[in-house]
């Protein structure tokens, strides 16, 4: 709102469209320097004149001729001050909208986000958690700025695992056990076949073997291997539904078994395939990469060859025009390797796929390693967060209703907003007691600010009031109110934001701004007392309302609930 206001108040002395000048304006670092401003050095050239030189002259028809804003001149910037009780209310009735910062910014572009992607027979991975989380707010974030999104379940359901798996089961597993806890016993399995290779390497050759049998199509190998999905899928459902998260595909690795030979043959014909050690690969010299491997020595595939033949498939089946991959910064050489050899086949489109990577995830340091079976599991993890966020409402709020299905909101929506607040490249070492705390920069804060608003409109009887009086910026004349009405209108850039640089935390920052702001202003006086005026009431409710509004929105955007009491 002020970009979309200051860019079409001012475009006219330019001489340029709003929309292009949008582009061009910033948000000044520091508050003295205005609300909005435009650096006038891009305008030096065309207008034949010194930065400072334009700002100056725009400035002064600005003030001439406008009571909106205030313009000044700084350095070569014409810094752009909204004057407060011109839009105070304009600013309430706009964040108080249902939809308020959707945009049409992606309409006709069809995003694809590949997301979550666990690997079956091994526990739900703290990497997998923060590709879900990351992943599902950005789908929410692209879908609300006006893109159509599909996102996909990209399931390590094949691969040389399965054949250790599947020796690890033959030589020491047993039906029985695998039934009672499948993934605990898939790990246990896992993980002893990596102990014992280091006193028998034999073991890998076995298990290279059995996967071959596997691809082959082997009965009795692949009813085993069903087995691991089935039961895998079970324990990864329960997770999703406690993140309330959902996928339009879940199309794992093995859903490209049938389609591989086709990208083969590709690679074959434009006479990129080079046999290397009995090994089939590409070289990439010319981009400075190491040789993307295609088929192993025994023509068995991996997991680079799968990428392929599913980027294939998502852009010409799937007809996504982009593809955005969620996965740990670890696996970058493998997105590159992969997109330059779709780069090399011909497919100027690889320039639309994008490697979406995020740091390492410890949980008090912990580090975790499957093949060590040093596991954090996820599942208690979230049990910890509910059970700690339970306790703080036992303190707190002993008569609240609902008492479980709050704590399970609060703890959920701590262990997101822990992963969340944190620029995604970052590495994030996960502090429970911080993670769940009402106070500092945490979910939880987030949500029982928003609740506060929800009991302070109850009290204060809002629902009858908004009907009688419209919103007066009289009524909003301290700072705060102002501050915090500025944060509001800065929502659907924030988007834009977040949206170009695939970055949630972005989003995470605002609601902290926001919520910060406000308590601010709640802080500043009492607004419900006795004695108050309806209508000041009113006005001063209906920032509140605006408030909580955006506080739930931009929360749901992240993933996390927000209840109405806590
Ligand atoms: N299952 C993989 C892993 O856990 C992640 C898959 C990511 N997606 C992809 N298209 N490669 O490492």
């Amino acid at each position: 709102m002020l970009m979309k206001s200051a860019s079409s108040l001012v475009a006219p002395y330019l001489s340029v469209s709003p929309a292009e000048l949008f582009d061009k304006l910033e948000y000044p670092p520091q508050k003295e320097m205005g609300d909005v401003s435009l650096p006038c050095f891009t305008f030096a050239k065309q207008l034949r004149q010194a930065p400072q030189k334009i700002a100056e002259q725009i400035a002064e028809r600005i003030n001439a001729d406008q009571t909106e804003i205030h313009a000044m001149a700084i350095g070569g910037y014409l810094n752009l001050f909204f004057q407060a009780d011109h839009w105070k209310s304009d600013f309430v009735a706009m964040a108080s909208e249902e939809n308020y910062g959707h945009s049409n910014l992606g309409s006709g572009i069809c995003v694809l986000v590949d997301m979550s992607s666990p690997n079956i027979a091994k526990p739900f991975g703290i990497g997998h958690l923060r590709s879900t989380m990351i992943g599902n707010a950005l789908v929410n974030l692209y879908r609300v700025t006006g893109h159509e999104v599909v996102n996909v379940n990209h399931l390590g359901d094949w691969g040389t695992q399965f054949g250790k798996l599947i020796v690890a089961y033959k030589r020491w597993g047993s039906l029985e056990t695998l039934q009672q806890e499948p993934i605990k016993e898939s790990l246990r399995l896992y993980v002893k076949f990596h102990e014992e290779t280091d006193l028998e390497p034999e073991l890998e050759d076995e298990a290279r073997e059995a996967f071959a049998l596997l691809e082959r199509g082997d009965p009795v190998t692949l009813e085993l291997w069903q087995y691991f999905v089935d039961e895998s899928m079970k324990e990864f459902h329960k997770v999703y539904e406690r993140l309330g998260v959902s996928f339009d595909h879940y199309t794992g690795e093995s859903f490209y078994n049938d389609k591989i030979d086709a990208v083969v043959s590709q690679l074959r014909e434009k006479e990129l395939l080079e046999e290397s050690d009995g090994a089939q690969i590409v070289r990439l010299d010319e981009k400075e990469l190491p040789p993307c491997l295609i088929l192993k020595k025994d023509g068995s595939t991996i997991y680079a060859v799968r990428d392929l033949a599913t980027a294939l498939y998502r852009k010409q089946v799937l007809q996504a025009d982009s593809i955005l991959y969620v996965v740990g910064a670890e696996q970058s050489l493998h997105f590159q390797q992969v997109f330059s050899v779709l780069d090399k086949m011909g497919y100027a489109w690889s320039e639309q796929c994008q490697h979406v990577p995020f740091g390492l995830m410890t949980f008090n340091g912990k580090k975790m390693s499957t093949r060590k079976g040093k596991v954090v599991f996820l599942e208690e993890v979230l049990d910890e967060a509910v059970a700690s966020a339970l306790q703080i409402i036992n303190e707190k709020s002993p008569e609240l209703p609902d008492k479980e299905k709050v704590a399970e909101a609060v703890g959920v929506g701590a262990v997101i907003f822990g992963d969340l607040k944190h620029h995604r490249q970052l590495s994030v070492d996960f502090n429970m007691e911080d993670a769940v705390s009402f106070d500092g920069e945490t979910g939880p804060y987030l949500q029982y600010t928003h609740a506060r608003i929800c009991t302070l409109l109850r009290r204060g009887n809002y629902g009858a009031l908004r009907g009688r009086f419209i919103v007066d910026g009289a009524h909003l004349s301290s700072d705060s109110a102002w501050e915090c009405l500025k944060t509001l209108s800065r929502y659907e850039s924030t988007l834009h934001e977040a949206v170009k640089d695939n970055e949630p935390f972005v989003i995470a920052r605002f609601l902290l701004d926001l919520a910060k702001d406000f308590n601010r202003f709640y802080n500043s006086g009492k607004i419900v007392k006795d004695d108050a005026d309806e209508a000041e009431v009113c006005s001063k409710l209906s920032l509140a309302a605006a408030v909580a509004n955006v506080l739930k929105q931009g929360l749901g955007l992240l993933g996390i609930k927000a209840p109405r009491e806590m």
